[in-house]
């Protein structure tokens, strides 16, 4: 067993594009999630300063250090970002080389970056320069693709540069979400570096923690998917995995976390984009709703409480589906 030199937390929820903002990391943590991540900036975007990327990043209420995701295509713009978010405050900037999506890859930055070493390399070096002293993080997978697993290579790169901790998501980037995360791939990067490793990808409950924790021999676990609509999820593994008891919300709780989430959603966008965005969440929230409900009287909930424009009368519709299950009836 490796001895680690810090003391990263071990149970992180994932950033998520468009779902992990301010509104959810607040609700997160208020579960006793140890560590969040904000949905990542691009660099250039920051540089340019537009309004609703900082709003996006800025720093959820509660517990928890402020973790702001990064992404670039370019070293100047990571390190100008990294300068700004140090200026900023933040506690940690965390380099996104995991994200598949083809809008960030299309520019060479998120996963890409593993199929071109020399560039990530220089990348991690400008976060570094630009943090001045901050701590940055690394996220990324396990490589390109099976022939190029090259996220050992990279880790121990970004240990000597000075990187305080590595996220594996063990898919490649030609994965995307396909098949299931090889938890035991990721623990080759644990025996490459003896910086925290955090194991990602497919982690829905305690056991398939401890299972993504001994197969990798992880230093902790972050969760992304399996958190939508269950903002407690972080906090209930993390409690678990440290051997206390951990009660779920009561339906009650639960619904008085997504209306305060609601309306921080609406403070953060305005009402109406506010109510859109939260969206998601709240449909995410009536699939895992624990309750007897058909499966058709839930298409019918989530599909009347999306639909509706109006914050008032949403949180009544809401109340009514999470403490009566009425005014769903086919
Ligand atoms: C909607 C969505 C948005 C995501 N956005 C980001 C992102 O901004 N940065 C990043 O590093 N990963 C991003 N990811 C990847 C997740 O952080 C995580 O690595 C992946 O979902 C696997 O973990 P999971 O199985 O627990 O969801 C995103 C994933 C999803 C589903």
């Amino acid at each position: 067993m490796r001895v680690h030199n810090n003391q990263a937390e071990r149970v992180w929820l994932a950033p998520m594009s468009g779902s992990t903002d301010a509104a959810f990391r607040r609700q997160a943590v208020r579960f006793g999630c140890p560590a969040v991540v904000s949905e990542m900036v691009a660099g250039e975007t920051l540089v340019a300063a537009r309004p609703d990327m900082v709003r996006r990043t800025c720093r959820h209420e509660g517990r928890g250090r402020w973790i702001v995701q990064l992404a670039a295509r370019r070293p100047e713009d990571m390190r100008k970002g990294a300068e700004l978010l140090t200026e900023a405050g933040v506690d940690q900037i965390d380099i996104n080389m995991g994200c598949p999506s083809r809008q960030v890859t299309g520019g060479s930055s998120g996963s890409a970056l593993m199929r071109e070493p020399a560039l990530a390399k220089a990348i991690i070096d400008a976060a570094i320069e630009g943090g001045q002293g901050t701590p940055v993080s690394l996220k990324m997978r396990l490589g390109w693709d099976r022939e190029q697993l090259n996220a050992p290579d990279l880790a121990r790169y970004a240990e000597q540069a000075g990187i305080v901790m590595v996220t594996v998501h063990g898919r490649t980037r030609c994965q995307f979400y396909k098949g299931h995360a090889d938890w035991q791939r990721i623990a080759d990067t644990v025996s490459a570096i003896s910086l925290p490793v955090i194991a990602n990808g497919d982690i829905c409950s305690t056991p398939s923690a401890r299972a993504a924790l001994t197969q990798s021999a992880a230093y902790g676990v972050m969760i992304g998917r399996a958190a939508m609509g269950r903002p407690w999820l972080p906090g209930q593994i993390a409690a678990e995995l440290s051997g206390q008891a951990y009660e779920v919300p009561s339906l009650s709780e639960q619904l008085d976390s997504l209306i305060e989430q609601i309306e921080d959603s609406q403070s953060l966008y305005g009402k109406t984009l506010g109510l859109r965005i939260v969206r998601k969440h709240i449909s995410a929230a009536i699939d895992k709703l624990d309750v007897p409900l058909s499966e058709a009287h839930r298409r019918r909930a989530r599909s009347m409480a999306c639909q509706i424009e109006e914050g008032a009368t949403l949180i009544s519709t809401l109340s009514d589906i999470f403490l009566e299950q009425r005014g769903v009836a086919a």
